[in-house]
């Protein structure tokens, strides 16, 4: 156990370097520098551990053990990779490592699966460069088609593809995967909430996950000096936005249910301190464990730009993502509770309320999570953290998942 948690605090650390923003937290964007950094760290420690490595036409990663059945589907542990702008050093890389280190007990204890055990390390869930969010599992899926994926552009205007290259990955590789290669998915995920601290437990053991979607939002006003155009001859864009923004809260609290409403991106052009602003650009992300909660606020957030527009304001809406509340299987949610039981963990049924890629697989596979602490319930920021001891505890519950799961014998 004390080896384990030396190796997860060493990849951890090793991971948080690749950075675009040292001692400000991690930002690692898809497809930059940074990315090709803990890419390259992911595939050693693949090999290392005796996996065949391959990466897609996003530029997933998988590693492979392969199994004793021919023409067996897999079962997959991970996560993502990629990272919020200077967020923590857990969310993603902690269900990478502990994809990782199961196939390091696999390899250590010389199990032989029936099923193929494939240890992923998925692109772009956060959306951060490209937008929408959950793009590995989403492509993997055929849920972003290929002729979408290749439209997409970053805020300078780079393209998916171009961005890979200039990386050194290959776009033409395949890129959607048949079904019926995947047997289930685990995905273990720091709780990024203050439940599992407050009630002093190691583990979660995720039920559900809230249906989010996510807008951008462009109004488009009239340019103007600043010092010589009247008041009431404006159409300020950035005054709009503001007014808009402002009531979104509301939004939320009179839908309750936990209903979250958020705007964590403003663009304001041509961002002179002289000038009107002509064009704000904004995002708006809505979530809830009820899909018709999320569809009423879709509802009046159309009508309130309804009422803004006209007077030289004109403001369009274009949805980027849309995912319904998925539930996690049964089958898999009972053997991760009886292997905690077993390993003497105590864990809680807990719902979350991020998404992940988990919620995209579960429409196409048998899908597992588990939560660990996060510490004051803080991530996304740089003080995001979680425990070594945590993250091993439930390495151990995947790595008896998926002993079941896979079939495997000592040799
Ligand atoms: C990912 O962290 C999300 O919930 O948006
Ligand atoms: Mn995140
Ligand atoms: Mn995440």
């Amino acid at each position: 156990m004390n080896s384990l948690i030396t190796r997860i605090e060493g990849h951890i650390d090793t991971l948080s370097k690749f950075t675009a923003t040292p001692g400000k937290g991690t930002t690692r964007l898809t497809y930059s520098k940074e990315d090709r950094l803990a890419r390259d760290y992911i595939k050693e420690k693949m090999k290392e551990y005796g996996l065949q490595v391959r990466e897609d036409g996003f530029g997933n990663i998988f590693g492979k053990l392969e199994g004793t059945l021919e023409d067996a589907p897999s079962v997959l542990i991970g996560s993502h990779f990629d990272s919020v702008p200077n967020g923590g050093s857990y969310d993603g890389p902690a269900g990478v490592i502990a994809g990782l280190e199961v196939a390091a007990l696999f390899a250590e204890n010389q199990l032989t699966p029936k099923y193929p055990l494939e240890v992923i390390a998925l692109i772009e869930e956060e959306g951060a460069r490209f937008s929408g969010g959950l793009m590995g599992s989403r492509g993997i899926t055929g849920l972003l088609s290929e002729e979408d994926f290749k439209n997409l552009r970053d805020k300078d205007g780079i393209s998916p593809e171009e961005a890979m290259v200039k990386i050194g990955l290959d776009p033409s590789l395949p890129k959607k995967r048949d079904f019926q290669t995947i047997k289930a998915f685990l995905e273990l995920h720091i709780e990024q909430g203050p439940i599992l601290e407050e009630k002093n437990i190691p583990l979660g053991v995720v039920e559900a996950i809230v249906g989010l979607t996510q807008f951008e939002i462009t109004v488009e006003g009239q340019a103007g000096h600043a010092g010589t155009t009247p008041m009431e001859r404006r159409s300020d864009a950035l005054v709009t936005a503001a007014k808009m923004i402002a009531q979104f809260p509301t939004l939320a609290i009179e839908e309750g249910d936990g209903t979250v409403m958020t705007t964590g991106q403003l663009h304001v052009y041509p961002n002179g301190a002289n000038v009107i602003p002509k064009t704000t650009v904004f995002t708006v992300d809505i979530r809830s464990s009820k899909e018709e909660h999320i569809q009423t606020v879709i509802r009046k957030m159309k009508d309130l730009i309804e009422s803004y527009n006209g007077d030289g304001i004109h403001i369009s809406a274009r949805q980027q993502l849309y995912m319904r509340p998925k539930t996690m299987n049964q089958d898999i949610l009972t053997l991760l509770k009886q292997t905690s039981s077993a390993l003497d963990l105590p864990y809680c049924s807990i719902n979350s309320g991020a998404g992940h890629d988990a919620m995209v697989l579960s429409d196409f596979t048998e899908v597992g999570m588990l939560f660990i602490p996060s510490k004051d319930g803080l991530s996304h920021c740089p003080e995001e953290w979680s425990d070594s001891r945590h993250l091993a505890n439930a390495v151990q519950v995947f790595y008896e998942t998926a002993k079941k799961l896979t079939e495997a014998e000592e040799k």
